[in-house]
């Protein structure tokens, strides 16, 4: 995967600013709501009965703050995140048996939480390369699957 530089930079000009906790918190809160088979998943994780219970859980918020931090270290191996993500690729398929097209869903959640909370700031260009980043995210998330 070739990166430019100014598709890094837009990148990294928001993600300075992403708090964890709140981004990741709403965007596994909006997958489980959007798409609520994969709540499945997380059959440990308490009540999950309505929009408003998912997004006052502590267990979603907190399992959201990790899976954006993870992401968040991805970025700073922006040029192997195959590598990087390849052990968690093959727990996400041998233990948790994630159906991998989840990947995708999630990076679409995280766009619009992203477009949320940066309004403007969150122009087109910044969005492509947002875009780019959560396919190759899910794609290396997906390698472990053979
Ligand atoms: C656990 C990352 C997507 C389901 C984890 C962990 C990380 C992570 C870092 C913790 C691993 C550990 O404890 O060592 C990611 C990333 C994703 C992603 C970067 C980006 C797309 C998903 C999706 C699902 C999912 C879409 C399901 C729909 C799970 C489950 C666990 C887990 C069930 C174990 C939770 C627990 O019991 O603590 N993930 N994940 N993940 N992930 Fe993912």
């Amino acid at each position: 995967v070739h990166w430019t530089d100014s598709q890094i930079k837009a990148i990294n000009k928001i993600w300075t600013k992403v708090n964890a906790k709140e981004i990741g918190g709403e965007a596994l809160a909006r997958l489980l709501s959007v798409y609520p088979w994969t709540q499945r998943y997380f059959s440990t994780f308490g009540n999950l009965g309505s929009c408003d219970a998912i997004s006052h859980n502590a267990k979603v918020i907190s399992h959201g703050e990790k899976v954006v931090t993870s992401i968040g270290e991805a970025i700073k191996h922006i040029d192997d995140i195959k590598g990087y993500f390849a052990q968690l690729s093959q727990y996400h398929y041998e233990k948790l048996h994630v159906d991998p097209a989840n990947f995708s869903r999630f990076g679409s959640v995280l766009i619009i939480v992203l477009a949320r909370h940066f309004g403007e700031e969150f122009t087109p260009e910044t969005q492509a390369a947002f875009n780019k980043l959560f396919h190759v995210v899910a794609d290396a998330l997906g390698k472990g699957y053979h």
